[in-house]
């Protein structure tokens, strides 16, 4: 059994109240159950974390790495500059999938550079809460050609 880990940085237990124009109407705790959800179906174990904090961010990315099989990562703001956040990640051999809720592509030219996608497997952004299902079903994908290379 797959285990999934959900790691949401700052201003994220806003949602629901915050920006809902760009971010949506759904609360964190929604979205969380919404992936549980979507995590049993697939047979998967799935845990969500949140934190306003950098260290503490760069704490779960670490104690991640030996008990998860995935990591999926919404850095917040810390996606545009955090450099500690970065090397959290390249620091660890679970494959993580950076999600936004919002396109940062298509929003203030600061939100367009990702210090994080450089180390990341991927990176979905823009599709709402839906970002994080799709970051599952990229994972679904990943561990099925993990499989057939391994036969
Ligand atoms: C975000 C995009 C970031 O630019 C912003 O600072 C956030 C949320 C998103 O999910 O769209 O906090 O990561």
């Amino acid at each position: 059994m797959k285990k999934i880990y959900v790691i949401h940085g700052p201003n994220l237990n806003r949602l629901g109240n915050r920006e809902p124009d760009i971010y949506g109407h759904l609360t964190l705790e929604q979205i969380n159950q919404q992936l549980q959800e979507k995590a049993t179906t697939l047979g998967w174990e799935l845990d969500a974390f949140q934190s306003n904090h950098e260290g503490k961010l760069i704490d779960a990315i670490h104690e991640a790495d030996t008990h998860y099989d995935a990591i999926i990562l919404n850095p917040g703001a810390y996606t545009h500059y955090s450099y500690a956040l970065r090397d959290a990640v390249a620091s660890i051999t679970v494959p993580v999938i950076e999600v936004h809720l919002s396109n940062i592509h298509a929003r203030d030219s600061f939100r367009h550079h990702s210090v994080i996608a450089g180390v990341a497997k991927g990176q979905i952004s823009g599709f709402g809460s839906a970002s994080y299902e799709l970051a599952l079903l990229a994972f679904q994908q990943l561990f099925a050609l993990e499989e057939i290379e391994r036969m």
